[in-house]
């Protein structure tokens, strides 16, 4: 696999190796591509099972990725390919960033929601008569709240591709970890989700896709958008 780069944010959402399609099969050492072609102040957000990451904890480790946090995408409308199993309502995406890096200077701008319901720490430090003194500039409430790490929304239907991912949920992850006008990088690129979402947050994107007729299918996706 080779890749441009260097990116400031890279989405991989590889085959996890579980059906017997023919594109799903596990890639061995993808991740060291991948903490080669990050910045300093990058991210890596990869899509996966805990069953897919944990086999490849090493591989992380090795690359010299370190992990950060993780979000679990709760979709409305599960998979059940196992009758031997829970029905799968949920995917996880972990962010890594580089072990030579410090994660105060990885560019992390995370994302505020608007405030929906009373916040219960606020009527509580409220009670106990709070002087509002947080940080140097006092505690103010701008009626936003920082988004919170399940995040529901319905997977994609009638996709291009499968395992297609909604371009909100990663439109989510850009805005988080790339900085306007910073370079997406996709290793797994698919039906070109990453893509359209680098398009629609002011982002540039390069995407990698072994298979050329889906690989066609992102570009003239990319391409109807510009
Ligand atoms: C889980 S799908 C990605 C779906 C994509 N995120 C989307 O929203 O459409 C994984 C993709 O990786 C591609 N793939 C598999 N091996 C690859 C490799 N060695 N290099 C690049 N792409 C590869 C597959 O063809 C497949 O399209």
């Amino acid at each position: 696999m080779a890749a441009h780069g260097p990116f400031d944010l890279t989405i991989a959402d590889p085959p996890y190796g579980v059906t017997s399609l023919w594109w799903d099969k596990r890639v061995d050492d993808w991740q060291a591509v991948a903490a080669a072609c990050l910045k300093p102040s990058g991210s890596l957000w990869v899509f996966g099972s805990l069953r897919y990451l944990l086999a490849d904890a090493d591989r992380f480790e090795a690359a010299g990725l370190r992990y950060a946090q993780d979000i679990v995408w709760r979709k409305a409308n599960g998979t059940g390919f196992a009758a031997d199993r829970f029905k799968r309502m949920h995917e996880i995406v972990v962010q890594f960033y580089r072990r030579d890096a410090l994660w105060r200077e990885v560019h992390n701008d995370v994302q505020r929601v608007p405030a929906v319901t009373r916040n219960k720490s606020v009527q509580m430090s409220r009670a106990v008569n709070h002087t509002g003194a947080i940080g140097a500039a006092g505690y103010h409430d701008d009626g936003t709240r920082i988004m919170k790490s399940v995040i529901e929304m319905n997977g994609v239907r009638g996709g291009l591709h499968g395992t297609e991912k909604p371009v909100a949920l990663l439109a989510i992850l850009i805005r988080t970890s790339c900085p306007p006008g910073g370079l997406v990088g996709d290793f797994f690129a698919g039906s070109g989700a990453v893509g359209e979402a680098a398009a629609l947050t002011g982002r540039n994107y390069v995407g990698c896709e072994i298979d050329p007729h889906m690989a066609e299918h992102a570009r003239g996706r990319l391409a109807a958008r510009a």
